[in-house]
């Protein structure tokens, strides 16, 4: 039973077609990807954190982040995809209709925060630095583009 759950949630994560317009309320969509996206700023700021200096290097602690964040950068997407949003959201309006771009965008993190979970997980300090800049960069172009301040 637990397992066929666990399917089924993964289901919802990885098929964007069935994880469309879920969302029975505008708010319902704007706090799920806010939520997602908080979580993911969270786990990502960890390794920041180890990468700036600011907290000691355990590699252990960087790979489980890592892990979670690539697994996060998958969630917040579908939440935007009904075009629902509210006075609390920060995405602009060209999110909802330059929606090519803002997928490639998400894309690109996407493939940068799963590059940063494999180079983490060898536990190299100076090759994660690399990485975390990298996936860094894809983080701040988006918004850039399509968060407002
Ligand atoms: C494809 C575009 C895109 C990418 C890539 C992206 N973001 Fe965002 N992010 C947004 C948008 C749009 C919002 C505002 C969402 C809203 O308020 O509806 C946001 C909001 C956030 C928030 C605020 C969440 C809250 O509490 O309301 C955090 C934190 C965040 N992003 C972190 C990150 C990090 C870290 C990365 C990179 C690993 C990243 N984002 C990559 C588009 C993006």
């Amino acid at each position: 039973m637990k397992l066929t759950l666990a399917v089924a949630a993964l289901a919802a994560a990885f098929a964007p077609a069935l994880a469309q317009a879920q969302f029975a309320k505008a708010d319902d969509a704007v706090e799920y990807r806010q939520s997602a996206l908080f979580l993911l700023g969270n786990h990502f700021g960890r390794i920041g954190a180890v990468v700036k200096g600011d907290a000691p290097f355990n590699k252990d602690d960087v790979a489980r982040n890592a892990e979670l964040v690539a697994t996060l950068s998958k969630l917040p997407w579908p939440a935007f995809e009904g075009g629902q949003t509210n006075g609390k959201s920060k995405a602009k309006p060209e999110v909802f209709s330059d929606k090519a771009k803002f997928k490639e965008a998400a894309d690109k993190m996407e493939t940068a925060v799963a590059k940063l979970n494999t180079v983490a997980k060898g536990g190299d300090l100076a090759s994660i630095k690399t990485a975390f800049g990298e996936a860094a960069q894809t983080c701040k172009s988006c918004h850039d583009n399509f968060r407002a301040k």
